[in-house]
């Protein structure tokens, strides 16, 4: 097996099939220590800047509470710059912090162009902004799309009467004449995705929440409200929008039945394609019209997408046939595998590379309606969470396309899981119980030191428990550690911005590898070659010399060796290094 153009041969042998020794378990090896200061970000064309830039996701509510009221807010935003900048993110994804009755947290906004008072105010995301911009960190909000709240006064307006001119803001249908719902469409979030109103004795559609109406994008006056809300917010600096929700934007105008398969949802509806309610051609010929009327107009603002696709193909779309629709649509199908393995990660991101000709490639591996990473799937014997958190962070950092790292996997922070129903707070927890928990555990508050309520606050009960791991795991803690997770990802990104191969192709190599996914970066005369032992058991990789052989500069490593010729990688393992020529 060849890796790059001949420079060195490698053969990948699961250890249990050769003769090579295991070595004993592997502590991490931190061959470059994270840097005292990030550098910069090597994009030269300022309007690309995301290329090699890292998104942060911030979820304001579990980051930071200045006020100590126990939700957190902007000003702790504010207050936390200096780590997000020494952290290496280019720009902070904020998620909804308009004004909102919160019955999803922010994603049923009552008022596009305000902020809701628990989090601040509009002078508060203007300094955000500003502030943020002095370190290099630019500010994207999240633009919920889809579905406004049921306290917005346009559908307080559209549900007075059949009549008021916001009625078609929404989308409005008679019942059947037995009373029941237009079609069989369910809700995502439990039960018909109709909500009968007494009023006006017409069903309004919500694909989330009876709280969440969805707005009717087929209403030019609906599409002249939501671009000019996207444009007041790129007039105060801020650089353009996480959309949340797009493929369900348009239904189907004939309302057509979803088709029904077997089984029930975790709310006990039976299972349906949804076939009908998202998705649609309109879909893009929507968004290419956000680009072009108001994100164009702003030079470097970009548009990044919920863009929950089933393969490559299907994400590659959102580029639009000119990369004229969104810059980023997010490949988010490796959150929501049940495992992770080599062949199926690598026919994945090969998907991708191969398909998003043109297109910039993005990738997520948590988020905040995910389990995270370190939580999400089981620990072979001998290793830990952070082992996970290690690997994914390794796979994030060092494919090509900007990565979209949510808050706290940096620390290998973990899931807790609410135990009694009465401590739920997320509705589909509520509803789904106990079968489906919802999104708290993944929402817990961000643990910065060994202080009472983990530095997140120094007052009120927070919003959500912060998980008993703090004391330990925190930014404090693992800033002084050389073995975190903390440093391990630091370093990764200090690589991701230094190296010239990391700005290069990304291309699979030993591809018929059950245990390791193995692939090269190579940009700059430069090759870096990274081996991830995603088996529960150990792997070796030999590495056989060439007349032009070349050596492996180690870059990151996590429980692997190179002894002899051979790369070592206990389950888990992580091998990060450089590929250098010889003279
Ligand atoms: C996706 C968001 O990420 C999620 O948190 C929210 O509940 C739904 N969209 C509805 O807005
Ligand atoms: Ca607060």
């Amino acid at each position: 097996m060849r890796l790059g153009r001949g420079l060195f041969r490698a053969t990948l042998l699961a250890a249990a099939a050769t003769s090579v020794a295991p070595a004993p378990a592997i502590a991490q090896a931190m061959l470059q220590p994270p840097p005292k200061t990030m550098p910069a970000n090597p994009t030269v064309n300022h309007n690309d800047w995301y290329k090699n830039g890292i998104i942060y996701e911030v979820y304001p509510r579990s980051f930071a509470d200045s006020n100590n009221d126990g939700i957190g807010d902007i000003q702790g935003i504010v207050k936390h710059l200096d780590y997000i900048q020494s952290l290496g993110a280019d720009a902070i994804w904020m998620t909804p912090m308009f004004p909102s009755p919160q019955a999803d947290f922010g994603y049923d906004v009552s008022d596009y162009d305000n902020v809701d008072p628990q989090f601040g105010t509009v002078a508060d995301v203007d300094q955000l902004v500003a502030q943020g911009k002095g370190r290099g960190v630019k500010v994207l909000l999240d633009f919920v799309v889809n579905h406004t709240s049921d306290q917005h006064p346009w559908f307080l307006q559209s549900k007075s009467s059949r009549t008021n001119p916001y009625r078609d803001y929404y989308v409005w249908r008679d019942p059947k004449a037995d009373g029941s719902p237009p079609n069989n469409w369910a809700s995502i979030f439990g039960g018909s995705a109709w909500t009968l109103d007494p009023t006006t004795k017409q069903y309004y559609y919500h694909f989330f929440y009876p709280q969440q109406p969805d707005l009717n994008w087929r209403n030019p006056k609906v599409e002249k409200a939501m671009f000019d809300a996207a444009e007041w917010w790129l007039k105060r600096g801020v650089y353009g929008y996480r959309l949340d929700a797009v493929d369900t934007m348009f239904e189907r105008a004939d309302l057509k039945n979803n088709t029904v398969y077997p089984g029930v949802d975790a709310f006990g509806v039976p299972n349906q394609d949804h076939v009908n309610n998202s998705k649609q051609p309109e879909v893009h010929t929507e968004l290419q019209r956000l680009r072009q009327m108001v994100i164009d107009k702003y030079p470097g603002r970009i548009l990044v997408g919920e863009t929950w696709t089933s393969d490559a193909q299907e994400l590659v779309q959102y580029y639009g046939p000119r990369n004229n629709e969104l810059q980023l649509p997010m490949f988010l199908n490796l959150i929501s595998l049940p495992a992770l393995t080599a062949p199926d990660l690598r026919q994945r991101i090969t998907g991708v590379e191969t398909n998003s000709v043109g297109g910039w490639p993005s990738f997520a591996l948590s988020n905040h309606d995910s389990r995270r990473a370190a939580s999400r799937y089981p620990v072979p014997p001998g290793a830990s969470t952070d082992d996970w958190s290690k690997i994914t962070g390794a796979l994030l950092l060092t494919l090509r396309g900007t990565p979209v790292l949510y808050y706290g996997e940096e620390l290998g922070m973990v899931n807790n899981d609410p135990q009694r129903i009465e401590d739920v707070q997320d509705v589909i927890g509520k509803k789904g119980w106990p079968k489906e928990k919802g999104r708290d555990g993944e929402r817990t508050p961000m643990q910065w030191d060994a202080s009472a309520n983990a530095g997140f606050n120094a007052g009120a009960k927070p919003w959500l428990p912060v998980a008993p791991d703090y004391r330990t795991r925190n930014v404090a803690a693992e800033s002084a550690d050389p073995h975190s997770v903390l440093s391990f990802y630091r370093t990764l990104i200090a690589l991701r911005r230094t190296h010239p191969a990391m700005s290069g192709d990304w291309k699979a190599v030993d591809t018929d590898d059950r245990q390791v996914l193995a692939y090269q970066r190579s940009g700059g005369g430069k090759t870096v070659l990274v081996l991830l032992n995603l088996d529960a058991k150990p792997a070796d990789v030999p590495i056989e010399k060439t007349e032009t052989m070349d050596v492996l500069q180690p870059l990151a490593i996590n429980r692997a060796l190179l002894i002899s010729g051979s790369v070592h990688l206990d389950p888990l393992g992580v091998y990060v290094a450089e590929v250098t020529p010889i003279p």
